[in-house]
C-alpha cells in the first residue's frame, strides 16, 4: 500500500502513539464513555492494533479524524473511528475506513466486523455505503446520554475477499 497519500488539504497516514492525546480529545467530542489518552496509547502500542490519522495540511498536522482497528487470529474489527465535528461530511470517515480495509486486504483478512449504536445514523450510513451488512443486534448495549434510555448495538460485517 502506498502511504502516505494526499487528499485535498488532508493527509491520511499511520496513527502513532504520539497521537494518543489528540485522539482522546476527538473521541471525547462524541462518546458517552470517552477513553483516556493513556488508554489510547496502550491500544496503539499493541501489536495486533493499527490505525490511521487524517491530518490537516498546513495546520501543524492537526488531527481531523482517526480510525483504530485490530487484526488478531484472523479476526478483524474496528475499535473506534471518529472525525472532528468541524471536518464531517468531507469524505474523511470513508477514507479512514478504506485505509483499514486496504491494509486488511493486504493481510488477507477474510472479513471486518464492527459494532455501532443503531441510533447513530451517520455511522450506520457510512458503514452501509462501504458495503457492511447487519449480522446481529445487541439490545440495550449502549448506555443512554444524560439519563436517556439505553440503545441497541448493530453488529455489522463486510467481506474483504
Ligand atoms: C460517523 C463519522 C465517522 C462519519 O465521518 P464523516 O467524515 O463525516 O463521513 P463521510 O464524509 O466520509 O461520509 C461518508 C458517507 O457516510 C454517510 N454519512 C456520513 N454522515 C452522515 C450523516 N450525518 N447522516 C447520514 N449519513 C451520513 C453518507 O452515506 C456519506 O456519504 P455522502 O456524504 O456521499 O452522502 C462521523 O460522523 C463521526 O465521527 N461521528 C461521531 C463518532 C462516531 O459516531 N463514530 C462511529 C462509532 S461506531
Amino acid at each position: 500500500m502506498k502511504l502516505p497519500f494526499a487528499r485535498r488539504d488532508y493527509i491520511v497516514e499511520r496513527l502513532l502513539r504520539a497521537d494518543a492525546p489528540a485522539v482522546a480529545l476527538l473521541h471525547r467530542e462524541d462518546f458517552v464513555r470517552p477513553w483516556s489518552a493513556a488508554e489510547f496509547a496502550d491500544l496503539i502500542d499493541q501489536t495486533p492494533v493499527f490505525g490511521f490519522a487524517a491530518r490537516q495540511v498546513g495546520q501543524k498536522g492537526r488531527l481531523a479524524g482517526f480510525v483504530l482497528a485490530r487484526l488478531a487470529a484472523g479476526e478483524a474489527e474496528i475499535l473506534s473511528v471518529a472525525v472532528s465535528r468541524a471536518n464531517r461530511r468531507e469524505g474523511l470517515g470513508r477514507e479512514l475506513m478504506e485505509a483499514v480495509m486496504r491494509e486488511l486486504h493486504a493481510e488477507r483478512a477474510s472479513h471486518l466486523l464492527l459494532e455501532v449504536d443503531e441510533t447513530n445514523l451517520a455511522a450506520v450510513g457510512l458503514y452501509r455505503k462501504l458495503g457492511f451488512g447487519q449480522v446481529g443486534r445487541r439490545p440495550g448495549y449502549y448506555a443512554g446520554r444524560d439519563g436517556a434510555p439505553a440503545t441497541g448495538a448493530l453488529v455489522m460485517r463486510r467481506d474483504l475477499r
